[in-house]
């Protein structure tokens, strides 16, 4: 299956293991970490291991970690993922986006998310995504609406309420 996903706008690739230093100056930024990873700059060994769990979630279910750049440029502006939210159930998935600052504002997150969203509900046949959005992250929460997902449960979060939103094909 090709992994590869197109928009209007944007082109999202699975990442490779070359997209490492990429991945860690990204998610390291204080803007983008604060709600991604509770504030704290992920390691070099996390970012390895979401890069292994990527490759692997791409053979063998074919979803894991996307980056996305404008169609005709060749550097990221962001990543989209889907993986497992086990704390919300076995068997359960959601999904994260995240852009570099300078590309806020474009509608670039949604339109990612939205191409990740069909892909999974309906080539991939899942019966539901969900999202976990931080009380707080409002650009989050704006995009989870834009995609039509429905919040359904609050649940706490080490940053303070994180309210799960899904939806169903
Ligand atoms: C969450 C995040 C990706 C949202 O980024 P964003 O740029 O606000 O979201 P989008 O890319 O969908 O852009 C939407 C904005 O672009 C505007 N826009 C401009 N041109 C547009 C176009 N051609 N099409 C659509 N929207 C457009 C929209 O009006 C909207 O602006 P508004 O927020 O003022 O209403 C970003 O804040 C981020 O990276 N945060 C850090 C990581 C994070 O917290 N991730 C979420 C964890 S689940």
């Amino acid at each position: 299956m090709d992994h590869v996903l197109t928009t209007g706008r944007l082109v999202l690739r699975p990442v490779t293991e070359h997209d490492h230093a990429g991945l860690l100056a990204h998610w390291g930024a204080p803007q983008v970490r604060r709600f991604l990873f509770d504030g704290q700059a992920p390691s070099p060994a996390q970012v390895t291991g979401i890069i292994e769990d990527s490759l692997r979630g791409f053979a063998e279910a074919g979803y894991g970690l996307w980056l996305i750049r404008e169609i005709g440029e060749s550097d990221p502006v962001g990543a989209v993922a889907l993986r497992p939210l086990e704390d919300a159930g076995p068997g359960r998935i959601e999904i994260l986006y995240s852009l570099a600052p300078a590309a806020w504002g474009h509608g670039y997150a949604t339109e990612a998310a939205r191409a990740v969203m069909e892909h999974a509900l309906g080539r991939l046949g899942l019966p539901e995504v969900l999202a976990e959005v931080d009380e707080g992250n409002t650009a989050s929460a704006a995009v989870v609406e834009r995609l039509g997902m429905t919040p359904y449960q609050v649940v706490p979060g080490l940053l303070g309420p994180m309210t799960r939103y899904r939806r169903t094909r």
